[in-house]
């Protein structure tokens, strides 16, 4: 892609490798579909162009926003090519493994941020300790957007809180408090504004009974 210059590559996952480099001199990150070879290769171009169509969207739209997630700087469907911004930080996985952080005062703002993605009427759909990330400097970051939809509906952001909380008991099963902190940031967040069409975003207090609500559902069916 024109512009683009290559550093390294940085992760090559299921459905797409992603490498650090400059876009326009700017640092970014290029993610390239992979097709998966055991899929049909029809409905694989179709799953992964629709994720790929889902973030580059959500991400066009959020630009705008104070949020901290990467601004889409090109994207290309054909060849299956998108490029962002490069966000700082190591992913929250790592982060809690190290164990060097104050994990207290990180989950709280990882709760603060997820609260204000749902307040401007977005879910991420993936919340996993691997598609977000903690920088110093930079604070938390959240990545991955292909599973993201816009909606104001409570049960989806009720799910997002579900499906951390998956992860976290986990792999991180040593920081039992982790989503109690999660859950202070998430109720301590000033909402942004929201500027959609449909009844105004779940309130936070809303969101978090509905994931108990989840929890005791996908407890009763385990
Ligand atoms: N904008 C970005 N800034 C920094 N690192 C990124 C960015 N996007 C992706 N990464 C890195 O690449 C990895 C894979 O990208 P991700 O978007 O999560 O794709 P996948 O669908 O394969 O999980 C991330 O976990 C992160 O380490
Ligand atoms: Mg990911």
């Amino acid at each position: 892609m024109l512009a683009w210059e290559e550093e390294q590559l940085i992760h090559v996952g299921a459905e797409a490798a992603v490498s650090s480099g400059r876009f326009l001199g700017l640092p970014a990150v290029r993610k390239i579909r992979r097709p998966r070879a055991y899929r049909n290769p029809a409905l694989d171009r179709r799953l992964t162009t629709h994720r790929m169509s889902s973030e580059a969207k959500m991400l066009a739209r959020l630009s705008s926003s104070s949020l901290p997630v990467p601004r889409l700087l090109a994207c290309e469907m054909s060849s299956g090519i998108m490029v962002q911004s490069l966000r700082l930080g190591l992913q929250l996985v790592d982060v809690l493994r190290d164990g060097k952080s104050d994990v207290e005062s990180l989950m709280k703002k990882v709760g603060f941020n997820i609260r204000q993605l749902h307040s401007v009427g977005a879910v991420h759909g993936d919340l996993t300790t691997n598609n977000i990330l903690w920088d110093e400097q930079q604070g938390v970051s959240l990545i991955d957007f292909g599973l993201s939809q816009w909606t104001t509906e409570v049960e989806r952001m009720g799910l997002d809180l579900q499906v951390l909380s998956e992860c976290l008991s986990a792999s991180h099963p040593e920081y039992g408090d982790a989503l109690a902190w999660v859950f202070q940031g998430y109720e301590s967040a000033n909402d942004l504004p929201y500027n959609g069409s449909d009844l105004p975003p779940a309130s936070a207090a809303d969101v978090i009974a509905r994931y108990n609500v989840i929890r005791g559902r996908v407890r009763y069916h385990s």
